[in-house]
């Protein structure tokens, strides 16, 4: 099943960022292993673009939280397809705001699980195949939460300031056995069909999208974010990017609101 190419591996592979990432890295070369949870017909399709691009890909569901899941997919990918020069880690615990009182303890604990522990589980597995081949990068998508906390955030907000520490705890380990770690702060909303989309409902979104995207460029775009990943996950070791934050031009930076 290898094809040679590099494996670029993406956990959380939607319409949004992670797919779009993982077809930037395939339209330059690398086999993308796209992984999601729920909508096997959106991983077909998305699997079908790369191809019919003339790009490798492969498509896995999984659900990350789960046991061994990723611990599993890391050593068959590894196996069967490549070893993994690229981990895009894109799972993010996206719940909308909640009130303290309407967190609960599963919820605060999901939200964990599935941005800062998955990214532990990740690091154990993946890092010393890393390290004992002599590198690899793990890009960690992030959201402004992980910069500040928030009225309604108290998950989120706990879940990924978190792994925002952890990932400098692992540049500080790894950095200097070649292993990349990057940060990247998505200060803003995404053109997200299957996680803002569904979050915000068809007419809010609707809404959302008549307000600020078509040539408004008021809303990331996935395109022009993934070339960021392809740059971060190619740049020289003397001068790594380990945290980055990007914003729409017109939007002010979390700071300042
Ligand atoms: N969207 C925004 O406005 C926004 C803003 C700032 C930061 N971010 C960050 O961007 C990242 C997400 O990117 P995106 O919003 O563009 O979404 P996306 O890449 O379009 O989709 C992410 C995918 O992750 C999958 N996923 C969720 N939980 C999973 C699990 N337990 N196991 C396996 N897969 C799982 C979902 O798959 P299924 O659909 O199949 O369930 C979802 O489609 C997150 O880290 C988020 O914090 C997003």
């Amino acid at each position: 099943m290898s094809t040679g190419n590099p494996v670029c591996l993406v956990l959380g592979a939607g319409a949004g960022i992670g797919g779009t990432v993982g077809k930037k890295f395939a339209a330059e070369g690398y086999t993308t292993v796209l992984c999601r949870r729920s909508d096997e017909e959106g991983l077909q399709k998305l699997v079908r673009d790369i191809k019919s691009d003339g790009g490798s890909a492969h498509g896995m569901m999984i659900n990350a939280i789960d046991e061994n899941t990723i611990e599993d997919l890391i050593v068959n990918v590894e196996r069967d397809i490549g070893p993994i020069e690229v981990l895009i880690f894109n799972l993010g615990a996206q719940f909308g705001d909640r009130t303290l009182a309407d967190t609960t303890y599963k919820t605060f604990e999901m939200g964990w699980r599935l941005t800062s522990f998955a990214l532990f589980r990740v690091a154990k597995t993946l890092a010393p195949l890393m390290v004992a081949r002599g590198g690899g990068k793990i890009l960690v998508t992030s959201a402004t939460s992980s910069m500040r906390g928030n009225a309604g955030q108290h998950a989120h907000a706990a879940a990924i300031g978190g792994r925002r520490l952890l990932c400098q705890s692992l540049n500080a380990e790894l950095a200097s056995q070649n292993i990349h770690v990057c940060h990247i702060v998505v200060d803003a909303a995404v053109e997200a069909p299957d996680t803002l989309g569904r979050l915000l409902g068809e007419e809010l979104y609707g809404k959302l999208l008549a307000e600020k995207a078509n040539g408004k460029d008021g809303l990331v775009i996935p395109e022009k974010l993934a070339e960021t990943y392809y740059h971060i996950a190619h740049q020289h070791r003397s001068a790594w990017t380990q945290e980055i934050d990007v914003r729409p031009y017109a939007e002010q930076p979390w700071w300042n609101n």
